[in-house]
């Protein structure tokens, strides 16, 4: 018989879990089992890495910045196919269209593009995704992850319009050493994080993860695009292959928000993580940068090895001097290459922060109404 005096309540409480085994060291990855009646997440549990709360609430939000950089990345949306490339077409198939050095610009890029867009979405998804333990900061790692898929997507779009040899542009990473070098560089980065006993919560493996994020977002997406941005821009306001520079400039402005949120994360990890940078690890970091610059300039050597377009490589070791001191500024390391100006101005009114969101909302407006982007 039922004793009435005693509390019922109790034989219907859930067992108390107790803390699981994770995937990934101390820090959740958000495939743990679900933690029944456990107690409801607060802001101050929450941490870009090594985050030990749940990984699947969005709320309540604690990076601001981030949620606010998806919804940017999402209100700039645009596909690869809107863009005519019937002039471009017309010009590429013209014998005297365009120049020798010209065409092999165009290539070159395409070569180093096709590829290198490919290898940052890998390394989001198989390696960096895992190990950032924020549900804000994941939100737009997947937007990323899409827009890198577009980008492809536009190089696909540019080589096939062309008519050009696949075979020749996707296999250029593996046959032409100054693309070769870049993507080998980056690679070394995905390799250790996509190892899959790889685990964050020590002091070295943060400090890897912390390079492997520097490593893209600052050298990958901050640096080795740059040549090639000023050099496909630089056919548009040429008036010359308008379609696949305009395709180059949406993918510019997504660039340019790729960094920006790259950047944020970084010394959001350096906030919560000061221990992690060390004098050491600044050396580390300064002496990555000065190979990515030497790297770069050489792939600028390569791909015009006469003066094009108004531009040459002098302008060119200049400009990449210019770019890596102020990716060292934006991560708090101090400026390598004293004294370097910025050939080309055009380019810095698109890097700069605040001019750059002017930049955004312009297009914005544009894109919506259907109009095609205009040369400033
Ligand atoms: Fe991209
Ligand atoms: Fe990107």
């Amino acid at each position: 018989m039922l004793n009435f005096e005693e509390p019922a309540a109790e034989s219907f409480a859930p067992p108390v879990q107790a803390a699981e085994p994770t995937l990934n060291g101390g820090a959740n990855t958000g495939v743990e089992a679900i933690r029944f009646n456990a107690s409801r997440i607060r802001v101050d549990d929450k941490r870009v890495i090594n985050c030990q709360a749940d990984l699947n609430q969005l709320v309540p939000f604690k990076y601001e910045w981030a949620w606010q950089k998806y919804l940017d990345a999402c209100a700039n949306h645009w596909m690869p196919q809107e863009i005519s490339m019937s002039r471009d077409i017309a010009v590429w198939k013209d014998p005297s269209g365009l120049t020798e050095d010209e065409r092999r610009i165009i290539k070159r890029n395409l070569g180093f593009f096709s590829t290198a867009d490919s290898l940052v979405a890998n390394n989001l998804v198989l390696a960096i995704y895992r190990h950032i333990t924020n549900p804000e900061c994941r939100q737009y790692l997947l937007r990323q992850a899409f827009e890198e898929a577009l980008h492809t997507h536009a190089y696909q779009y540019v080589i096939e319009s062309l008519g050009l040899d696949e075979g020749e542009i996707f296999n250029m990473y593996r046959e032409i050493p100054s693309v070769h070098d870049k993507g080998a560089f980056e690679l070394q980065f995905t390799k250790e994080l996509a190892d899959p006993n790889f685990r964050t919560g020590t002091f070295d493996k943060d400090q890897r993860l912390l390079r492997n994020l520097i490593g893209y977002y600052l050298i990958m997406e901050g640096l080795f695009f740059y040549v090639g941005f000023v050099q496909m821009l630089s056919f548009g306001r040429q008036n010359k292959m308008t379609g696949s520079s305009e395709e180059f400039q949406y993918i510019l402005r997504d660039e340019s928000m790729h960094l920006n949120f790259g950047v944020d994360l970084i010394n959001q990890i350096k906030i919560e993580n000061p221990h992690l940078w060390t004098p050491e690890f600044q050396k580390e970091i300064v002496d990555l940068v000065r190979e990515g610059v030497e790297l770069e300039y050489r792939y600028a050597v390569d791909t015009m090895p006469r003066g094009v377009l108004g531009l040459n490589v002098s302008m060119f070791s200049d400009y990449l001097r210019f770019v890596a001191n102020r990716r060292l500024k934006q991560i708090g390391l101090s400026e390598q290459y004293p004294g370097v100006s910025n050939p080309f101005p055009w380019m810095s009114e698109m890097l700069d922060l605040r001019k750059e969101k002017n930049f955004f909302e312009t297009r914005v407006i544009e894109y919506q109404t259907g109009g095609t982007l205009t040369w400033d």
